[in-house]
């Protein structure tokens, strides 16, 4: 099965459709549209726009299914923290038995100050710094996945260095083209990611030889939003067969990383499967006697969390709806060309007369477009909208261009909670110095 190719002629889902596709969303009659039984309005009303509301119940329901999933395996999930790193998002998962991938020392950090023990913590990444190395082997944390020789060699000097032994697993680059963003695909041989498949014997043989590291085992990561499960057991085929030549050689192989990368519905194309992952999972590692891991983001938390703006004016003969929120807050359309639905707040905007409008931001730029020739009720200035599937690489991406604060943050987890303050136009520069 390949991913369902998308093109602009395929007509869009209308505002009802994205609704009853997400069982966290529903609009009411009075209400409006509500997230896990809050009525955003309601949230607006107290906090303004740009805000994020994320649901904590649908980031437990989506990690319990995932867990259910690989039930029967000798599986782990390290929740991929680049995907939504807000410490009360942490919580929630490692609440749900989740560990977490890192890739960087301030991600590292942050896990452990949401509570997340160095034995639930992986660190992935392609250029880790010697001080992060350090960092990580004084932390004791479960494994760190290698990506060259380089860091082979750096790391067995720290780690001898600290006396300590470093678990170490190879990130192999099975050479699979995982279907999706050429900016978010990771597999392929000219991507920067992982070892050359050809060279990771030998390089795993010589990391088995070095002071200070003990491999366990292979990892791997594709790419993200892979809605297709060909790519995932191409790329299982392949380490299945490097794990097996390993160990005829009598290396010890231990542990096996199967990445993240799991696709959500953005539109209407159905999400990657728990499921199917984990039977892909099975079929190649079932019977080989390892403890395999997982590292999932976008799949968790991306359809948990929405962006709520407001329409600031409509221009252009009813064309364009300027809103507040901008690339800023969430860049992945400007990006990446990513769709995502948009839905007004209000019940009486769900309905009316629909025509096609360019949903826009502020920022001065024409990649600053939320939407181009989508079907929407009628807009007048001040109405509400949420910007869906926007809880994975949203906040985490913003920024402060066009010196626009950055949004505040609610999760709702039974009562909506106020989890980052929108930032004062006097913290913009609070931090620099002018000489
Ligand atoms: N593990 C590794 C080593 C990764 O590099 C990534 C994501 C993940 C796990 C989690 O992947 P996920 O399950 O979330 O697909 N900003 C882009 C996505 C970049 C993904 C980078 N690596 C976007 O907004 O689409």
């Amino acid at each position: 099965m390949s991913a369902p190719a998308l093109s602009h002629s395929d007509p869009e889902p209308s505002v009802a459709e994205l609704i009853a596709a997400r069982p966290h969303l529903a609009m009411h009659a009075f209400d409006g549209l509500v997230l896990e039984g809050v009525p955003l309005a309601r949230i607006v009303a107290e906090l303004g726009t740009p805000v994020w509301v994320y649901s904590a119940g649908t980031m437990r329901a989506r990690l319990a299914s995932l867990t259910a999933a690989l039930a029967g395996l000798d599986a782990h999930i390290h929740y991929a923290v680049k995907a939504n790193d807000h410490l009360a998002v942490l919580r929630v998962f490692a609440g749900g038995g989740a560990g977490a991938d890192v890739v960087s020392e301030g991600e590292l950090r942050r896990a452990r100050q949401a509570g997340i023990a160095p034995g639930h913590i992986v660190f992935s990444g392609v250029g880790k710094t010697e001080a992060e190395l350090r960092m990580a082997l004084a932390e004791g944390i479960y494994q760190i996945n290698i990506e060259s020789p380089a860091e082979l060699a750096l790391i067995s000097a720290v780690a001898t260095s600290m006396g300590r032994t470093a678990r170490v697993a190879l990130r192999i680059n099975p050479d699979v083209d995982a279907g999706t963003h050429a900016k978010i695909t990771t597999g392929k041989a000219e991507n920067k990611f992982g070892v050359p498949y050809e060279q990771a014997a030998a390089l795993y043989a010589h990391a088995a030889s070095l002071p200070g590291v003990e491999p366990v085992g292979l990892a791997l990561h594709i790419g993200s939003q892979i809605l297709a499960m060909a790519p995932y057991r191409a790329a299982f085929a392949r380490a299945a067969e490097l794990v097996r030549t390993l160990r005829a050689q009598g290396h010890t192989v231990s542990r096996m990383d199967c990445g993240g990368g799991l696709g959500i519905g953005y539109r209407d194309e159905p999400g990657g499967s728990p499921a199917a992952l984990a039977g892909a999972m099975r079929a190649a590692f079932g019977a080989m006697d390892l403890t395999l891991m997982v590292e999932p983001g976008r799949w968790l938390v991306g359809p948990a969390g929405l962006l709520l703006a407001s329409v600031v004016l409509v221009k252009g003969e009813d064309r364009f709806v300027v809103i507040d929120a901008a690339m800023n807050d969430l860049i992945r359309p400007a990006m990446y060309d990513a769709w995502h639905g948009i839905v007004p707040l209000a019940a009486g905007n769900a309905v009316g007369a629909e025509r096609l409008v360019d949903i826009v931001g502020p920022v001065c730029e024409t990649g600053d477009t939320f939407a181009t020739g989508r079907a929407m009720p009628p807009l007048r200035p001040g109405a509400r909208l949420a910007i869906l599937d926007a809880g994975a690489y949203g906040a985490v991406m913003s920024s402060t261009y066009n010196a626009r604060p950055r949004a505040a943050a609610v999760l709702i987890d039974g009562t909506p909670k106020l989890i980052t303050p929108r930032q004062a136009i006097e913290d913009l520069w609070s931090s620099e110095i002018v000489p």
